[in-house]
């Protein structure tokens, strides 16, 4: 079975198919859910008719596929409020542009839409059409506005299209698919478990005016506490001065400097089960704060500045004795796997999340990351995606480590 689709075991699963060329595809994805084990029932627009049969998906589902809302017969067997309710999650694969902008406006017009009003549990689109549709700005808003509902997007892809175009628009492959969606189902597999996580820069005064510091913006550290709070982890997070807002239901703690931040950590760790350093602590800080602010007193062309190493706080954490499960971040500009892997036995930590800073899309300040998770026995490539779903990823991959 794959990674990811435990989750979906025993689920029943409502498979939504919209008029798409993509359509064929959904015949894969209810052979996937019924081979881990879901339970699935099928509902088409009236377009998708169009694409693939009915009797197809009736024949891999076991399942009467439903696509009338006005139907007498099929009301008084399965109806769109048992239906709505019969549902653990709801994927609607293909979703055309047309299905995404009923959705976004809360239409009812036909089954399919009028179960997910009636609906509120997960719900996962696979948007699929063709570049220009899928670049157009009132698709792009319709995306915008179903994100905000709480509506999970997966893809699209890009690549060639069965148009002939190429561009983004193309549904991405059933078990990807199944991949972000299992994800709907995964609170709860750090229930129980308590993870420390630092984030942001942090700050080294030289003087009362001034400091070192770097470029750090606490989206990925943010990011992760949200994860796994999410997951059901309890959790604290310890951050510098960043401009974002801390998730609600964590242990809060705020901090300048790294020698404050080892403070808190060393006060925090020991009922951990998972200790995450994403915080990019300052290597070095200002040897002697200076009381007064330093003036230009046009004697001296240029000052020297000295330096001392801070504590190293990850190597502290691994050399615990009682020491949880240790995750480092290494942000590379070269050779990003090997100096990771480096990384991870000098500071004996269990993983190490590698990332190459010198791409400005996936670097620090950016939406999207893409990252290598490498430990001692292998390493795993999650591709470019949003922070959110890189973080969620690699919260899936701890929990399934410290959990063996
Ligand atoms: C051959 C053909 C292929 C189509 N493929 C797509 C597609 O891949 N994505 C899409 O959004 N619309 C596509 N359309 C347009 C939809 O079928 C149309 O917008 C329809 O109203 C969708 O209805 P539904 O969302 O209720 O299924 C296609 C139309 C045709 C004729």
């Amino acid at each position: 079975m794959e990674r990811n689709l435990k989750s979906l075991v025993n689920k029943n699963i409502l498979l939504g198919v919209s008029g798409g060329i993509a359509a064929y595809k959904s015949a894969e994805i209810v052979r996937h859910l019924r081979k881990v084990g879901a339970s699935v029932h099928v509902v088409m627009t009236k377009s998708a008719e169009e694409f693939i049969t009915p009797l197809t998906l009736q024949a891999l589902s076991g399942n009467r596929v439903s696509t009338e809302l006005l139907d007498v017969e099929a009301e008084a067997a399965m109806g769109h409020i048992e239906l709505a309710k019969w549902a653990d999650g709801i994927l609607i694969a293909p979703a055309t542009a047309n299905t995404l902008a009923r959705l976004a406006n809360g239409r009812g017009d036909d089954l399919l839409s009028t179960i997910t009003l009636a609906f509120d549990g997960p719900i996962s689109l696979a948007p699929a059409m063709n570049q220009a549709m899928w670049g157009d700005e009132r698709t792009q808003d319709n995306i915008k506005k179903l994100e905000t509902q709480n509506f999970q997007i997966c893809g699209p892809g890009s690549g060639e299209q069965a148009c002939g175009d190429v561009g983004m628009g193309r549904m991405l492959e059933p078990l990807e698919i199944l991949d972000l969606f299992s994800y709907s189902f995964n609170e709860g597999k750090m229930a129980g478990k308590s993870i420390l996580i630092t984030a942001g820069p942090t700050q080294e005064p030289i003087d009362p005016v001034r400091f070192i510091t770097n470029r750090s913006s606490g989206k990925m550290g943010y990011s992760l506490a949200q994860s796994a709070i999410d997951y059901g982890a309890k959790v604290t997070l310890i951050s510098g001065p960043v401009n974002l807002e801390p998730p609600s239901n964590c242990n809060f703690i705020s901090i300048k400097t790294a020698d404050e931040m080892f403070e808190a950590v060393m006060h925090h760790v020991n009922d951990k089960d998972v200790y995450i350093g994403t915080a990019a602590v300052s290597d070095y800080k200002p040897a002697k704060m200076q009381n007064n602010k330093i003036k230009k007193d046009g004697s001296n062309s240029s000052i020297t500045l000295e330096l001392e190493e801070n504590k190293d706080i990850l190597k502290s954490v691994s050399a615990l004795k009682h020491r949880p499960f240790v995750v480092g971040f290494a942000a590379e500009t070269n050779d990003v796997i090997e100096n990771a892997e480096k990384k991870l036995s000098s500071k004996d930590l269990d993983l190490i999340v590698a990332n190459d800073v010198s791409k400005k899309e996936i670097g620090f300040d950016s939406e999207e990351n893409e990252v290598t998770l490498v430990t001692s026995a292998d390493n795993y490539l999650i591709e470019r995606q949003s922070k959110k779903k890189v973080s969620n990823k690699i919260i899936e991959f701890i929990s399934e480590r410290i959990n063996d």
